[in-house]
């Protein structure tokens, strides 16, 4: 077992101002988060948390509502000195972005607050909200100047959640918004995906190893698959689901980060310009569909009563705040290629689904098949395939799948696999993953955050999948009941070009 890391250093003073300090996200990722820092003794010496609320709260009320979410959501068992050293730095503030005054209040007690607690006027905003409040708290947080990062002055900061728009017209006008009050340097756009580390071990994986690179490409790869599958249903979230899909929610943002890192060119160096350009770069080379290709190469799904585990899920037309007839896909599965030398002619194929039988998160990597069948006693199509399989739910790790002898005299020939699994090299921490992305924010690295253009790239590779879908209604929206592996569509998706999905499970 290995705990080697670099020490850490601990990020410049600063103050840590939430939007929707009330929410979910704070408690349950945001705070925890900020837990397990504090305890690894990574904030800041000179610390605020300032909290905004639009209907005001006193600061005990609001620090015992987050101790409360703490002691839910926490990843290990709650230190008290530690979480009364990080609740005592927490602060509630009123505003609203309707009432213009109050941010200039809000403003003027940052101030003072940054005056007392000696933060050097560091700002990171971080906005836990929802979507539609992004623009409006920005312009105000414009408006006031309190975003205002001036040569050699404090530095000024601004995290946006997802979704980051709903398509490519409003992430386009999202982004122009926000780049009239700031500079890209400034905004961090968080994919939680990223937070994950097996989804940052993708890129050591590629470029930390020379053996991968000659095989990384069309002549050696016959496809790559990538598969989100979850257990959950949509559960109390039928509102937000409902106008928003498995498309939306899923692909352009978290299967798109691993399809960005697994496909991307070797940047030249490990710095934010250069990795983040060759995402981009790589999401910009996704072929745009017609709509009629569109429908062809995708398959969505919508699911109906079924039984996982012991959990009974009803149907999704029948969740709370799902529209009654709905068409909102909770299953989507698509066929994409990439249009430069590497991938020519290696299809990508993508899926993702709420309430299925399994939960796993996972990129495959399928070689070629050996060219030439020299084992007479075995048919070609009877030898295993050679996968690499990156991990990411529920075990994190690698798995190459091989063929091999099976001993005996005669030459038969079976599948095996090699695992390496992270929790038998490395002592880790349990952690939320907001952990490195909310420290990153705080030290200024955006490498892990999503620029402009790659977000643009993302919803401009969807945008085909999402019109012809809109215009096709319930017109080729499958069923499939919960608990199963999704639409049978999904299978004949692949099985039309002589090919499968992994088998899961
Ligand atoms: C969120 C989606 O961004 O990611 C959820 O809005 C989804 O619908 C979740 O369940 C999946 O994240 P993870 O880390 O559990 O794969």
């Amino acid at each position: 077992m290995t705990d080697a890391h670099p020490p850490q250093k601990k990020p410049e003073s600063c103050s840590f101002v939430i939007f929707g300090v009330t929410g979910d996200l704070t408690h349950r990722l945001v705070i925890p988060s900020l837990y397990n820092l504090a305890a690894a003794n990574l904030l800041p010496d000179k610390f605020c948390v300032v909290g905004i609320t639009r209907k005001g709260m006193s600061n005990d009320a609001l620090r015992d509502s987050l101790l409360k979410g703490l002691h839910q959501y926490a990843t290990r068992p709650v230190d008290d000195a530690v979480a009364e050293r990080l609740l005592e730095c927490v602060t509630s503030v009123e505003a609203d972005p309707r009432d213009p005054a109050s941010f200039d209040a809000l403003r003027e007690r940052l101030e003072k607050l940054e005056a007392n607690r000696a933060t050097g006027g560091n700002r990171l905003f971080y906005l836990a909200t929802p979507p539609t409040a992004f623009a409006p708290i920005s312009r105000e947080l414009g408006r006031t100047g309190m975003l205002k990062e001036e040569e050699s002055g404090p530095w000024r900061r601004l995290v946006v959640e997802k979704p980051f728009g709903t398509d490519l017209a409003s992430a386009k006008a999202l982004n122009e918004e926000l780049l009239k009050i700031l500079t890209e340097h400034q905004i961090y756009r968080i994919d939680h995906y990223l937070g994950k580390e097996t989804v940052q071990n993708i890129l050591v994986l590629r470029f930390a190893n020379g053996m991968f690179e000659p095989i990384w490409n069309r002549n050696h790869i016959d496809h790559i698959q990538i598969t989100v599958d979850e257990k959950l249903g949509v559960g109390h979230r039928g509102s937000f689901y409902d106008a928003t899909g498995a498309l939306r929610d899923m692909v352009p943002n978290h299967l798109f980060q691993l399809l960005s890192l697994v496909a991307m060119e070797p940047p030249a160096r490990f710095d934010a310009h250069t990795v983040r350009s060759e995402k981009a770069e790589v999401l910009a080379a996704i072929q745009t569909q017609s709509e009629a290709e569109a429908l062809k190469n995708s398959v969505r799904g919508q699911y109906t009563r079924g039984r996982i585990g012991d959990a009974e899920i009803s149907d999704y037309v029948e969740t709370e705040d799902v529209r009654p007839g709905s068409t909102t896909e909770t299953y989507a599965a698509l066929k994409l290629t990439i249009d430069n030398w590497r991938w020519a002619g290696v299809p990508f194929y993508l899926r993702t689904g709420k309430a299925l039988g399994i939960k796993r998160t996972e990129v495959a990597i399928k070689f070629k098949q050996a060219p030439f069948a020299m084992f007479s006693c075995t048919a070609v199509d009877r030898l295993s395939q050679n996968y690499l399989v990156i991990s990411v739910e529920p075990t994190e790790g690698i798995t190459l799948q091989f063929n091999t002898k099976v001993p005996g005299p005669t030459i038969a020939i079976d599948g095996v696999e090699m695992k390496f699994r992270y929790k038998d090299y490395f002592k880790v921490e349990p952690a939320t993953g907001y952990e490195t992305l909310i420290y990153d924010c705080m030290i200024g690295d955006n490498i892990l955050f999503q620029r402009a253009d790659s977000v643009e790239a993302g919803w401009r590779a969807v945008q085909p999948f999402l019109d012809a879908w809109k215009k096709a209604g319930a017109a080729g929206l499958e069923k499939y009941q919960a608990g199963s592996e999704g639409p049978d569509g999904a299978e004949d998706l692949f099985r039309r070009d002589g090919r499968g999905w992994r088998k899961l499970g």
